[in-house]
């Protein structure tokens, strides 16, 4: 079997088990943590003259390098996530363009390539992660690499009137057309790509259901991301710490209510805050009777909307706690520390409500991983916007739209007034979906099509 080589645009530190920064690292660690391989990526430092550093861990091997501040600036905290980021989660409002910036990002794709190449054996299957690196192939073509590679986006992929507002996208898009497959999480993602392939570039659609496009021949399918069920119901089981704050014990009837996101715009936190205050105030037979704890590990910390962001939700969280607290109750507990991952399955596992709101999002894997969590016996109640990916399988959860405030509300009430027997209808509905498309489903189909695939000759 062919080896396989990752990359992404951060390898991420995920070593024996540690916190996770995203969905991305999850799934890409245990999908090479399964198969072993060589995952190829920024280190998250900033370095003059960056060297490569190999380091090998079980059968992963971690090939790293830091980026200059020059490239930090246009490739990472600039055209991907100042124009990328926003357009791709549907906020043309928080975009903003600059061509140097679009240039340090295909310079970046370029130096990035060439410097894996030396790397690649003839058979590698390649993998690229990502809207870091949407030209990656393009690069890896013109230095001649001609191994499978392919490519999946972990975000939403927007509809071409929203894709047309990045004024270089023709360009842009020509460059995914070299790869050999493209990956989404949903069919709406992909549907929405193919709409711009076809209606934008005149791409046709083939007969196997392939694509042409700027003379390129290549595939896109569904992959939805997914987790490993019975590790995380493990993790979940086993984790008795010490400051565990949520264990439902005899002496405390409290219930809670508990999100872990990174603080990102997309995730519809300021909105969820919101409604949390009206859920107090509508209901407020349920006060002192139920806390919400908010994880929200800071992120992208130097790019202006997000430190706009993170002011609201300060301003937010003071707000709920000083009105409404008490001296023996606090409403909201909101913490930008991240946790390890065994941590944060003990606290889904105890938490009567996932709260997982994000106005916009590609899959959303903590939906997931709130429900495998789960006592199978007594489980808690997801409550999930419509607008996150993991809503089109775990359809049994209580699924709102996070724009309204008072709908949000009134599913926390529900949630909380639910009776045993529906949250297991509920639970194992989700669980059977969670199973029928768990990571290794995602990594499997993934490569067996990108392998099975037989491309139109390339020029
Ligand atoms: O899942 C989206 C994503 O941008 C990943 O590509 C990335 O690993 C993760 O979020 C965390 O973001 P960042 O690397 O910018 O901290």
């Amino acid at each position: 079997m062919s080896r396989l080589v990752v990359v992404s645009n951060r390898v991420a530190p995920i070593k024996a088990g540690k916190a996770a920064a995203g969905g991305l690292a999850v799934g890409v660690y245990d999908a090479l943590r399964q198969s072993g391989g060589i995952w190829f990526g920024w280190n998250g430092d900033i370095s003059a003259d960056p060297p490569i550093n190999s380091e090998q861990v079980g059968n992963i091997t971690y090939v790293t390098l830091g980026l200059t501040k020059r490239d930090y600036d246009q490739y990472y905290r600039g055209f991907s996530n100042a124009t990328l980021w926003p357009i791709f989660h549907y906020r043309i409002d928080l975009a903003r363009y600059d061509r140097d910036e679009y240039e340090g990002y295909r310079r970046v794709n370029q130096m990035l390539a060439q410097k894996l190449k030396p790397l690649l054996k003839p058979d590698d299957i390649i993998w690229i992660h990502d809207y870091h690196l949407i030209p990656f192939a393009e690069e890896c073509r013109r230095l001649g690499i001609r191994n499978r590679i392919g490519f999946f986006l972990h975000i939403p992929f927007p509809p071409p009137e929203i894709l047309t507002v990045i004024p270089p996208h023709n360009e842009l898009l020509k460059t995914l057309c070299y790869y050999d497959l493209i990956g989404f999480q949903t069919e709406t993602d992909r549907l929405a790509f193919q709409d711009y392939m076809t209606r934008e570039v005149r791409g046709v659609i083939e007969a196997d259901g392939s694509l042409t496009a700027y003379g390129q021949n290549f595939r896109s399918g569904v992959y939805p991301i997914g987790v490993v069920p019975n590790e995380i119901q493990q993790l979940g089981e086993t984790y008795k710490g010490r400051r565990h704050p949520m264990r439902r014990t005899s002496d405390t009837a409290r219930k809670t209510i508990i999100s872990v996101d990174r603080l990102d715009y997309s995730k519809g936190l300021v909105e969820r805050f919101k409604a949390y205050e009206a859920f107090l105030d509508r209901f407020p037979e349920h006060r002192r009777n139920v806390e919400f704890f908010q994880i929200a590990p800071t992120s992208r910390s130097d790019v202006r909307t997000y430190q706009s962001i993170r002011r609201q939700l300060e301003s937010e969280a003071g707000h709920i706690n000083g009105r409404l607290s008490d001296l023996d109750w606090t409403p909201l507990h909101y913490l930008n520390k991240s946790h390890e991952r065994r941590i944060l399955m003990g606290l889904f596992r105890s938490a009567s409500i996932g709260f997982v709101t994000p106005l916009r999002d590609g899959m959303n894997l903590v939906a997931k991983e709130y429900v495998a969590a789960q006592n199978p016996e007594d489980p808690g109640v997801l409550v999930l916007s419509r607008f996150a990916g993991a809503a089109r399988e775990l359809t049994s959860a209580l699924i709102v739209n996070p724009y309204d405030c008072i709908g949000m509300a009134e599913a926390l009430d529900r949630a909380l007034r639910m009776p045993l027997a529906e949250r297991r209808d509920r639970y194992e509905h989700m669980m059977r979906a969670i199973r029928a498309a768990d990571l290794s489903a995602w990594r499997d189909n993934f490569l067996r099509d990108l392998r099975a695939f037989v491309s139109q000759p390339r020029e």
